[in-house]
């Protein structure tokens, strides 16, 4: 029986939100109350299906299917193994201009069986009072995503400007380049954020000299952090790859290393001076769906 439901508009196109519901991958880094953790077992372009760690006491264990039907513009998730199993939970989702997207949610509980000592009207009300808690666990799971997928809708829309807007001055040439200042006096403000072409970086100075790189995730864009364990370690609040902050390597084995942008030393002035670079050759996405360079 359908236990609740919840409708709101999200502030993110369809795309995006579809994006969104395919990455399996994201669940206990964007929503560490409810998931602790996150073991893929299968997927496709029907949707996957996923063994995950429930956040809380003990270590629970459930399996999660989510089937999508992209003609009809809904999906299911079914928790097929654990806590909840039997539930299913229905979405529907509804353009609404280029920048919006309507979502219904339908939970979906197994009807109760009897049981002795329990009388079938205080059956429905717990199942409704477990509507009531899934449907607080959603609202909190839906603002959770439409800030990610809010940050990553900003962050294409940069790349697709660039290399004409974002901060950064133009040159004579139509060069774009951030002036970081007297090279003599960096050294004193490191690690130094600064903004070229609309992205974030990061200059840090090492054996071999400066090095800027992007914080940028080359991943799905997501705003690289710095550890709080480990110097020089670069995490992403998305899907947790790390990167090394002095190479830009991959600290986590996927074929992904951060932009760096491009260095110089003007002889006239001695300031530091960053500009655009192309993408580092190693820079592949991990698999198809997560190109973060596709600007769909
Ligand atoms: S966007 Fe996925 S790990 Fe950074
Ligand atoms: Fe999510």
């Amino acid at each position: 029986m359908c236990a609740a439901s919840y409708d709101r508009v999200v502030r993110g196109a369809l795309a995006r939100v579809w994006e969104n519901v395919f990455d399996w991958e994201h669940l206990p880094w964007v929503h560490p109350e409810s998931f602790s953790g996150v073991e893929l077992l299968e997927r496709g372009s029907w949707g996957w299906k996923a063994r995950v760690q429930l956040a809380g006491e003990g270590s629970r264990e459930a399996t999660i299917e989510l089937r999508a039907d992209r003609a009809q513009s809904r999906y299911v998730s079914a928790t097929v193994e654990g806590p909840g199993s039997g539930t299913e939970i229905w979405t529907e989702l509804g353009a609404r201009g280029d920048a919006h997207t309507a979502v219904r949610v339908e939970f979906w509980l197994p009807e109760p069986s009897a049981r002795a000592g329990v009388s079938p009207e205080a059956a429905m009300q717990r199942l409704r009072s477990i509507g009531a808690r899934l449907r607080e666990t959603y609202v909190r799971l839906w603002d959770q995503d439409e800030a990610m997928i809010q940050e990553r809708s900003r962050a294409l829309e940069r790349r697709r400007e660039a290399p004409l807007g974002g901060a950064g001055r133009v040159r004579e040439a139509g060069q774009i380049l951030a002036d970081l200042g007297p090279e003599s006096l960096l050294r004193a403000r490191l690690p130094l954020e600064f903004e070229l072409a609309g992205e974030r970086f990061r200059l840090t100075e090492h054996a071999a000299g400066w090095r800027a790189y992007s914080l940028q995730c080359p991943h799905r864009l997501g705003p690289l952090r710095c550890s709080s364990e480990r110097a020089e370690e670069l995490v992403c609040p998305w899907h947790g790859y790390r990167f090394d902050g002095r190479t830009g390597e991959s600290l986590d084995g996927h074929r992904l290393a951060l932009r760096a942008a491009r260095l110089e030393l003007d002889p006239a002035t001695g300031h530091l001076l960053a500009y655009p670079a192309a993408s580092p050759a190693s820079q592949r996405p991990s698999s198809p769906d997560l190109n973060a360079s596709r600007l769909d």
